[in-house]
């Protein structure tokens, strides 16, 4: 059975040393549990310092973003090669950096295959903006960001990756409208119909699906309910120990319950 992942997609204010904090308190709130796995986005510039402070066993880390190419010339960037030994995960292909940073489909895509190339978990975002809802484009969208990202990828490793569904509506910062479960499961679904079409059940079956959008402890159970549903991307509410403990803790008697 897949595991159920918890992951906190840190904002880029929160500094190293309040991060450092953060990491001392989920030390003390939150205990391992075999079924579900914890990892902790900070900024890039927090990785490192935090990686010497973590307890390996009960957490894994993710970067939230690098750059595509392994070597070169390319000031000021980051490269996937660079984060190798380092982190498990990458989120890729992230709202925010799709809408501010302009990254395109084939732009995701690369850093997908950046990722697998140097030994790192895909962590894909996708996920429609409001105007693309209310035009009824959301398949659409979700069809193109889903097929483009893993184009170059074998069905193996499209199976050990991460894909999370985040409306852009539904995110804190773009509005954080709350999205219904009923509506999540049907994209959910969607998402993991469109691996099945293209690689197959077995590789459907096995890659995880998170679902992201204002989630917080209030909400966490309805979410990660969903059949399909194996996780939560938590952007705010993971800024708060108590919140974020309580997340996990949801996760955990879901897992003890099934
Ligand atoms: P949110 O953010 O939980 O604050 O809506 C989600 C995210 O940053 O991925």
């Amino acid at each position: 059975m897949r595991k159920t992942l918890i992951a906190a997609n840190w904002k880029m204010h929160l500094a190293t040393h309040e991060a450092s904090v953060l990491v001392h308190r989920l030390h003390q709130h939150i205990n391992g549990h075999r079924d579900v796995e914890i990892i902790l986005a900070p900024s890039m510039l927090t990785l490192q310092p935090i990686s010497v402070e973590l307890d390996r066993r009960r957490f894994r880390l993710a970067a939230q973003n690098a750059y595509h190419k392994d070597e070169g010339g390319y000031t000021g960037e980051v490269s996937f090669s660079m984060l190798h030994g380092l982190v498990h995960y990458v989120i890729i292909g992230h709202s925010e950096r799709r809408i501010y940073f302009n990254e395109s489909l084939e732009d995701v895509r690369d850093k997908v295959a950046a990722a697998v190339r140097n030994g790192i978990v895909p962590m894909l975002c996708t996920g429609e903006t409001k105007q693309e809802r209310d035009a009824g484009e959301t398949r659409q969208v979700l069809h193109d960001q889903v097929t483009t990202a893993i184009s170059g990828l074998t069905a193996q490793e499209v199976s050990e990756m991460v894909i999370a569904y985040e409306p852009v509506w539904a995110i804190s910062t773009f509005g954080g409208e709350l999205a219904k479960p009923t509506d999540v499961a049907r994209e959910l679904a969607f998402i993991r119909h469109q691996i099945s079409e293209l690689y197959g059940e077995a590789t459907a079956i096995q890659v995880r699906i998170l679902y992201g959008g204002s989630v917080n402890e209030h909400t966490a159970a309805g979410y990660l309910a969903l059949e399909d549903c194996d996780g939560a991307l938590v952007g705010s509410a993971s800024l708060n120990y108590r919140s974020f403990a309580a997340i996990a803790d949801v996760a955990f008697k879901l897992r003890h319950q099934a």
